[in-house]
């Protein structure tokens, strides 16, 4: 039964690119849910746009001394192109700088303060004295009152997903100047989301105990299980919706406030444009509202966003939020500021068309349940192991041999064995099975399911086999055939919500665009007896170590990048005399031999001419470098150092090193030609 659906992808703020955590836990699953649901003839509004306001976007223009304006219309494009470059497929990406949503918020803020749904009060706020500003959400960074993290925001806790009032904060700091803030008096209007909590208890914590996810639901129960208070929903900032009404001047709304509305917005924008009743997305009973977001948003889609609806009166709640954990990359948390992620844009520059590779890789190991790793090698694997193994392995037997023995065009099939009567009633029962995971926000156990159908495609030609029978038995070949290129057909179709590139393209080879997705189970025949079908492409291809290991490198150098910049300056030592310094002998030497010390990894035993003589110096550098690489080095050589025993080998001295931007020990070496050993360094 066809049915109405909203569904809505978190807004991306518009302070960078996206990379593949954003597309795992959100875009990929949303889009695979819309195309799903498109294909079974529902009527879907698939919704998203750039989130536009919020303090890390002037903070990001600041420091590249441009306006917030600028960073928003850099990225806003940015980002949306990614989405279309890798087959995202929203009805209406806008953005929330536009007339349209501008508009649509204040007039929900103006709705919710006619009806008494505020409560505005003048309280003291932290405020910059210095940066003459107040300071709220990401001006402001202290230790989280529920789990202790040290450098929590003034609206929400990274660590813990908790959202707080800034003057929650224990020992807050201006993420501006540094400076503990002070208290200024400021008026404000509140949420009082403690009024919503009996109908959010039963709502959600009654109503949704069995249908929403675990790691949603348990997030929301502790929420209001610590009791819900009034949330400021104003801010005193410059960047952002003006607050509508009487006493807001200088006062935008929170960016949390508006953002979500940006939905509302976006919907309104397109029906205006496809000639559609917004209205019928937003405010009818049985339009099904689905929010796909990252388990840090959370708090914002079931409780704030919800109590807003809830007290403007006239809007449909959502029907669930499958919000995903996070993706981590190579064991490490993504990280934007550390450059630790892989970038869209980046990634098709590096795997040029090959969108549904990370598309299939991202999905079959999506964080749906708990957080989880993306490693290159699990990419590497997934792309030769199945999708080249398995799908197109399938997809290029079936059309070669096609073309090959009937010139294209589909045999006619004689009677079918009980081994083809089986696969083809197998076959019949994949659409259900899927859509049931799809149904269920299970997309990585549908993926699997797909692959499934393709390693019953490979098994049907491998217990046939058709290559062989071809000489032996013309009319047994043409049923193998007949039903093999019916698999490939089912293939095609069920393959679009995860695969939509190579679906166009299988659609494309096998010359058969109209089949749905219920005709699969409902339809006898998919490809028609005397169909021609088209040449060959290639679906996937293998990648190679070469393509992995460049990947490695990149984020290898992020690492060394990061470890150098977070190295801060040691403080200076203290204060000592010219005679304290004249006190040590350091000269020009030469490393004359070098040797593992037996059963230690660190140290090398040196054999050091340093012009005085030959001394054996035991050094701790053997896990930078092998003996034969330092053989002849030209070194710096404290020769008076008393001497001592290390492993039982005397060692006469000591020689300098220091490390270089990549964080490698090197040699302090006396990079100067003719000069000899034992000259003195003073
Ligand atoms: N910009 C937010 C983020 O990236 C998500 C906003 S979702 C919306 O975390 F509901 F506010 F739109
Ligand atoms: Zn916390």
């Amino acid at each position: 039964m066809s049915k109405r659906y909203t569904i809505t992808a978190a807004l991306p703020y518009t302070n960078g690119p996206i990379h593949i955590g954003h597309l795992a836990g959100v875009y990929v699953p949303a889009d695979i849910y819309s195309r799903y649901l498109r294909l079974t003839g529902n009527d879907v509004a698939f919704i998203c746009g750039s989130d536009e306001h919020g303090v890390p976007i002037t903070i990001k223009a600041k420091k590249e001394g441009v306006t917030p304006q600028d960073i928003v219309d850099k990225y806003h494009t940015i980002i949306k192109t990614s989405f279309e470059d890798f087959g995202i497929t929203f009805d209406n990406y806008s953005r929330t700088s536009a007339k349209i949503h501008h508009d649509t918020a204040s007039e929900f803020f103006k709705t919710l303060y006619d009806k008494n749904e505020f409560v505005e009060e003048v309280s003291e706020q932290l405020y910059d004295a210095e940066g003459n500003q107040f300071l709220a959400d990401r001006f402001v960074i202290g230790t989280c009152p529920k789990c202790g993290n040290e450098e929590s925001y003034g609206d929400q806790c990274e660590n813990c997903g908790t959202s707080h009032n800034a003057t929650d904060l224990i020992n807050p700091k201006s993420a501006i100047t540094g400076n503990i803030p002070t208290l200024k008096e400021t008026k404000h209007w509140f949420l009082p989301l403690n009024k919503h909590e009996q109908f959010l208890k039963e709502w959600i914590l009654e109503g949704h105990k069995k249908d929403w996810k675990p790691n949603v639901y348990g997030q929301v129960k502790s929420w209001i299980d610590d009791g819900l208070r009034p949330r400021a929903v104003t801010r005193d900032l410059d960047w952002g919706i003006p607050v509508p009404v009487e006493g807001g001047e200088g006062k935008v709304l929170y960016v949390w406030f508006d953002a979500p509305i940006g939905y509302i917005s976006a919907t309104k924008e397109w029906a205006a444009r496809k000639g559609k009743n917004w209205e019928d997305y937003w405010k009818k009973d049985d339009t099904a509202l689905v929010h796909f977001i990252g388990k840090d948003n959370i708090v914002f889609h079931c409780i704030i966003f919800p109590a807003m609806l809830k007290a403007e009166g006239s809007y449909i709640l959502p029907k669930n939020v499958p919000a995903n954990e996070f993706l981590n990359l190579e064991g490490n948390k993504l990280s934007t500021s550390k450059n630790w992620a892989v970038w869209l844009p980046d990634y098709l520059k590096d795997f040029p068309n090959q969108q549904d590779v990370l598309r299939y890789a991202l999905t079959a190991n999506a964080p749906e349940t708990k957080d989880n790793d993306f490693t290159w090698k699990d990419f590497q694997a997934r792309n030769n192991n199945e999708l080249v193994a398995i799908f197109g392995n399938f997809i290029n037997r079936v059309v070669v041999l096609t073309n090959k023995y009937y010139n294209g065009v589909i045999p006619g099939p004689s009677d079918l064995s009980s081994v083809d009567q089986e696969t083809l009633a197998a076959v019949k029962a994949y659409p259900s099975v899927i859509a049931s995971s799809i149904e269920r926000y299970r997309f990585r156990e549908a993926s699997q399911e797909l692959m499934n159908l393709a390693r019953l495609g490979n098994k049907y030609l491998a217990d046939e086999e058709p290559w062989k029978t071809i000489k032996t038995d013309e009319e047994r070949t043409k049923t193998v055939m007949f039903v093999a290129l019916q698999i490939a057909s089912a293939l095609s179709v069920l393959c679009e919500p995860f695969l939509p590139f190579t679906s166009a393209k299988m659609k494309n080879i096998l010359n058969s665009r109209d089949n749905s997705w219920d005709n699969i189970s409902s339809k006898e025949i998919l490809l028609p007896a005397e169909h021609q079908i088209g040449k060959g492409e290639l679906l996937f291809s293998k990648i190679e170590d070469a393509q992995i290991q460049v990947q490695l490198d990149k984020l290898e150098a992020s690492k060394k990048a990061n470890e150098v910049a977070n190295k801060a300056v040691e403080p200076q030592k203290k204060e000592i005399t010219f005679d304290d310094f004249t006190k040590l002998d350091i000269r020009v030497g030469t490393i004359l031999e070098a040797k593992k010390m037996p059963k230690t990894k660190k140290l090398l035993v040196l054999k050091v001419d340093t012009g005085i003589d030959t001394r054996t110096i035991v050094s701790g550098i053997a896990e930078s470098f092998k003996p034969e690489d330092v053989v002849g080095k030209r070194v710096t050589v404290l020769v008076n150092l008393a001497p001592r025993k290390l492993r039982g080998v005397e060692s006469q001295g000591m020689i300098l090193m220091t490390e270089n931007e990549s964080g490698d020990l090197v040699f302090v070496n006396p990079d100067i030609k003719d000069i000899s050993n034992g000259l003195k360094i003073s």
